[in-house]
Order: structure tokens, then C-alpha cells, then sequence
């Protein structure tokens, strides 16, 4: 076994960026040197399978803390709990609790995609302690044949940047609004609708805005005082502030008469893809799950020294996971779980994880190691493995109604290929 991770992150001191962050909101130290830092990392970043490294991945099955294998379903949840109180400790902290109460209120409704779908805008307030925290919700929902299965997934850009649609309001994100429809080629809603499916979205940054100074804006601050939200409050990031939104979206969801409530998926791209996955570990809820190119800190092994590394995660992201992390991202032989775990933490609901060729950075090969890994304990609670263990064909996709994995040509992105995918696989869950 060779260890593969190098003995120095940076030939320079190591200043956590995040103090760096000046209280005063000034980021320019924090930039200048996440700029010096990735100019090194970036070239230092190992491409090459023969130096990702042998390190044993862990089994599912296997108790970190006691070593003990289990046999039978029944012993899953025990197991479980303890997986997933690992991941929340080391990788994401504790979701938020529940809002008091929330209000609903429909903006716009009005018919789309020629008279076959409705779209419906909502304002969603969330109310705690006398304080509000607003979020803007865009829909779209098919016609025919309801109650319809849904996708809720959260987006990049605000919700008028998924469409050119003059009526979606522009949802404002202090300087760095993006224009009009400008990620709206990752949003094939009509795709979506036309195949039966409708589709829950809202800017991520509406439950926590994506920078080291976002956690007091974020919907942690219905429970903490802005003091206690600052650069260094590490326990509250911003993957389980999104992975709570995307439930407060799914019960959204499952309130319109419209959607099978039984039946809603989470998807999400990159950050969000690892947001996906964390979000069904977290509620029984969902239907299933799609991580879209989520790569480190996702469906990827963390063991593997390829592409992004989780102390690249911990130190250019630090408002993504907690401050535990570190110890684990430099030395990952030491992790009581991988990835794949978290992947098992959804079963025996259906994962597909998706990733591109171009998209070497998020290390298909580890993620989809770590579907593999997962399918330990689908297998221990009835479900079926992939139809084969070799790693696929550019573009062939490894399917079975419990898991999914393909790699398809082209870059870090969403495409029309990815939803056609993502409806094919969905239907062969049923
Ligand atoms: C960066 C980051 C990735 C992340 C991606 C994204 O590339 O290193 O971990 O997945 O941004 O969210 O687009």
C-alpha cells in the first residue's frame, strides 16, 4: 500500500484563508492569497491513475469503531446512525432544526411550453424567533397525468438566470447578479415537463450565499445570533444549510396537489450534487437522488490522490465543511467512512452519479469507485448491484433500479443528455 498524498499541501506556511476574512467584510487578503494558493495547487494536482494510490476502502458493513461486520438488514440502521453521525461530525455538521412556521405566498402562475405545463412562482418565508428569511421558488409543473413524480434541484445562477423568461424576477445577490438566462442551458425545463416530470428550483445562495462571509446571511441565522455566524463558526456550512433548503423545497413539493409527494428526487450539480447526496442521508423523504458531477466531498472517494482532494475542499471552501475536517483531509487513511458511505446512507432509495471526461477534477474513476463501494449495502437491503463492475465505456451508462453510474464526453456541466439520463433512470427504478 503506498501512501499518496503529498507531504506538503503549499511549499509556504499554511494561513487558513478563512482568517484572512477581514470582519470588516474587506476581502481582498482572503482573495489575493486564495489566488497565490490555487496558482500552486492547481499544476500540483496529481492526473495520473498510476499515483492515485492504493488505499483500502472501507466497507459499509464494517463498524469503524469496533470493527464488528453485520450480516442482516436489521443491523443496518444501528450501523447507520453511526455513519452518518461521523459524516455530520467530520465533513458537514448538523442541518438546521425546523422553522416555527412558514408562509407561502404565489407570486405568478400562468400557463408555458404551449398550454402542457403550468409555471408557478412562489415567495416561501421562513419565520422563527420573529425572524424571516425569504426565499423565491420557480416551478414547473406538467399537465397530464398528475400526480406527477418531481425534480427538486437547486441552481447556480438565481432563478432568472435558468431562463429567459421576462417574468421570473431577478433575485439579487449583492454584486455578482448574473445576467438573464445566462446558466439556462443547464435548465431544459420543457425536457423535463414534456417527459412527466416537474421541477422545484431556487438560487442556492438564497439559503446560504456561497462565501465565507454567507453564513450570516444564511437560513442559520433563523437560529444563531450574527455573532455567532462568522468566517470562523465552521460547524454551520453551507452544504447542510443547502441540504436543508432542498428539503424545505421538498416539502414544498409535496404540498401541491399537482406532485406525488412519494416520488421526489433531489438533483443537484457539482457543489450541489454533494448537496444531493447529503440531503437524502438526511430525510427519508425523497424518492432518490442524482449527483451531477459532484466530485470531492460528493460521490468521489476522498482515499484516492486524484484530481480535487479534500484539503484543497477544506481550504479554498472552508464555509463548506466544518473545521474537523482538516486533520481527516490530510491524512484520509484515517476516515472512518469514504464517500461511498455516504452514497450507502441513501439506500435502499435509487443514486445515479454522473460525470464527464473533461471533468477530470472531480476524479470520475473515484466516484465511481464509490458507487461501487455503496453497493455493499444495497445488496445486504435487497437491491441490485450494477450490471457490471468494470468501469463503463465513455458514454455507456450502468444501470440497475438501485444505482447508476456513467461518464459521458464533454465538461463540468449539465446537459440535455444528463436530464435524458436522469428520466431514464428514474423510470427503470419503478
Ligand atoms: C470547484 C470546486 C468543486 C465544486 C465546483 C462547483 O471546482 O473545486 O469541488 O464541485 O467548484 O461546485 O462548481
Amino acid at each position: 500500500m503506498s501512501y499518496p498524498f503529498r507531504d506538503k499541501f503549499l511549499p509556504w506556511p499554511r494561513t487558513p484563508l478563512f482568517t484572512l476574512a477581514k470582519p470588516d467584510g474587506d476581502l481582498k487578503p482572503f482573495w489575493e492569497a486564495h489566488a497565490r494558493d490555487f496558482a500552486y495547487v492547481q499544476p500540483n494536482t496529481n492526473f495520473a491513475e498510476s499515483a492515485a494510490g492504493d488505499l483500502p476502502i472501507p466497507s459499509t458493513l464494517v463498524n469503524p469503531d469496533t470493527g464488528a461486520r453485520i450480516a442482516t438488514p436489521e443491523e443496518w440502521p444501528a450501523l447507520r446512525e453511526t455513519h452518518l453521525r461521523n459524516i455530520t461530525r467530520i465533513l458537514y455538521g448538523e442541518l438546521p432544526p425546523k422553522p416555527q412556521s412558514r408562509e407561502v405566498e404565489i407570486l405568478k402562475e400562468k400557463e408555458v411550453f404551449d398550454g402542457t405545463a403550468l409555471q408557478r412562482i412562489l415567495k416561501l418565508t421562513l419565520c422563527n424567533d420573529g425572524k424571516r428569511h425569504e426565499v423565491t421558488v420557480l416551478c414547473y409543473i406538467p399537465k397530464a397525468a398528475q400526480p406527477v413524480p418531481a425534480i427538486v434541484a437547486m441552481n447556480f445562477p438565481g432563478n432568472h438566470g435558468c431562463t429567459d423568461d421576462p417574468d421570473v424576477p431577478l433575485s439579487p445577490w449583492r454584486d455578482q447578479q448574473k445576467p438573464r438566462g445566462d446558466g439556462k442551458s443547464r435548465w431544459n425545463f420543457r425536457l423535463l415537463t414534456d417527459a412527466g416530470f416537474a421541477v422545484i428550483t431556487c438560487a442556492r445562495y438564497d439559503f446560504y450565499p456561497d462565501d465565507v462571509f454567507g453564513r450570516k446571511e444564511s437560513v442559520f441565522r433563523l437560529f444563531h445570533d450574527e455573532s455567532e455566524l462568522t468566517p470562523r463558526d465552521r460547524q454551520y456550512t453551507a452544504i447542510s444549510a443547502w441540504a436543508y433548503g432542498y428539503s424545505i423545497l421538498r416539502e414544498l413539493a409535496a404540498s401541491f396537489p399537482e406532485i406525488n409527494a412519494k416520488d421526489i428526487w433531489a438533483h443537484g450539480h457539482s457543489r450541489l450534487g454533494k448537496t444531493a447526496l447529503w440531503t437524502i442521508a438526511n430525510d427519508p423523504g425523497w424518492a432518490g437522488a442524482i449527483s451531477n458531477c459532484s466530485g470531492c466531498a460528493g460521490a468521489k472517494i476522498s482515499r484516492r490522490n486524484y484530481g480535487e482532494t479534500l484539503e484543497v475542499i477544506d481550504h479554498f471552501f472552508p464555509w463548506w465543511v466544518t473545521h474537523e475536517a482538516l486533520p481527516y483531509a490530510q491524512n484520509p487513511a484515517i476516515l472512518p467512512f469514504d464517500q461511498h458511505t455516504l452514497i450507502a446512507l441513501a439506500a435502499p432509495r435509487p443514486v445515479l452519479v454522473t460525470s464527464a471526461h473533461e471533468d477530470q477534477w472531480a476524479d470520475p474513476m473515484g466516484q465511481f469507485l464509490a458507487v461501487k463501494g455503496a453497493q455493499e449495502t444495497y445488496q445486504l437491503l435487497g437491491g441490485k448491484p450494477l450490471p457490471s463492475q468494470e468501469y463503463p465505456a465513455l458514454e455507456e451508462v450502468l444501470m440497475s433500479p438501485s444505482l447508476g453510474y456513467y461518464e459521458r464526453h464533454g465538461i463540468h456541466d449539465v446537459t440535455d443528455q444528463d436530464w435524458t439520463n436522469v428520466i431514464n433512470f428514474i423510470r427503470q427504478t419503478r
